[in-house]
């Protein structure tokens, strides 16, 4: 039975620490070939229909470096782009590949692709989630502060499709994860989370703060409103003063500083937020190599 990888709900606690496990021994190991040759012979498709920095490349070389094949597409090298059914995609990729990776516009495109398809379907970010950031994003706490169960986590800002996934990873993994939004941009109740429209009451004494871009994929045309209606969840020192001491702030990128972060707190020593990008490769060979091992 394939297994795909859509919201972070598909894996359960136990797994989700040994997949983190796996991730810190491929890190520490990489530049021995830890996991070199361990998906050789396979192929995965890399469907970009929106911009990417981090998730592309850590894919690309995440996939290369377990031995398998990358084929990187945009959205509109695909004969979908032309009116084929996302369902007859899939079934055609699944005569080539082993695995396919995809970013899109539309979650329920990308539920219907993975409901089509014979080999597992990861999310690599649609407008509801964006699981893969959510779990280098737990492999950089792990590494901060050891053991996540209890750790305090405030995400600041859009109730977004970051934040719902970091809702749900650390749900999983034990974690008290409090979102401050303001109304009209809080996430929807049911993951766990503690939702609040007060930065401070969900910053305190917290251990890491995280926030995201105020105008994600997709919302620009409000992005105006956004800016103005976002403004006071700006992480900056003063609400880093009320976290611990030594409370780590992160985000997911791309950074807009002065915006959603102040510059000396994404490149300051609290900032966690390289880690995360470089754990994207990491938590992502660990993924692959559990949804292809057969
Ligand atoms: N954090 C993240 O997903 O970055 P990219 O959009 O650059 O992939
Ligand atoms: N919330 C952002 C994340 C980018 C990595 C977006 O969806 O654009």
């Amino acid at each position: 039975m394939k297994r795909d990888f859509l919201t972070g709900e598909e894996l359960g606690a136990f797994e989700l620490g040994k997949l983190l496990d796996r991730a810190l021994e491929l890190k520490a190991g990489r530049r021995d070939g830890a996991g070199a040759g361990e998906l050789a012979g396979r192929s995965v498709a890399l469907v970009f229909e929106k911009p990417s920095t981090r998730t592309r490349i850590s894919f690309e070389v995440g996939v290369a470096e377990l031995g398998a094949t990358p084929i990187v597409l945009r959205g509109d090298e695909l004969q979908v782009s032309r009116g084929e059914s996302v369902g007859d995609t899939a079934r055609v990729l699944s005569r080539y590949l082993d695995a396919i990776v995809i970013r899109s516009g539309s979650h329920e495109a990308v539920a219907e692709l993975a409901a089509a398809a014979d080999v597992p379907v990861v999310n690599a970010l649609t407008p509801l989630h964006h699981p893969c950031q959510a779990l280098a994003d737990l492999l950089t706490l792990r590494e901060r502060f050891g053991d996540l169960a209890g750790l305090r986590l405030a995400y600041v800002g859009d109730g977004n499709n970051v934040a719902r996934s970091l809702a749900i990873a650390g749900g999983l993994a034990g974690m008290e994860v409090a979102i401050a939004a303001p109304p009209g941009y809080q996430l929807e109740e049911g993951h766990g989370a503690k939702l609040t429209d007060d930065p401070r009451a969900a910053a305190a004494g917290a251990d890491a703060i995280y926030t995201d871009v105020w105008v994600s994929m997709g919302d620009e045309e409000e992005a105006e409103r956004r800016r103005s209606d976002l403004a006071p969840f700006r992480v900056d020192a003063e609400l880093l003063s009320v976290a611990k001491d030594g409370a780590a702030v992160l985000h997911c990128l791309p950074a807009h500083p002065g915006e959603e972060i102040a510059a000396e707190l994404l490149y300051g020593d609290s900032s966690a937020v390289w880690d995360q990008a470089e754990n994207r490769l990491h938590t992502q060979k660990a993924l692959l190599a559990m949804l292809l091992d057969s």
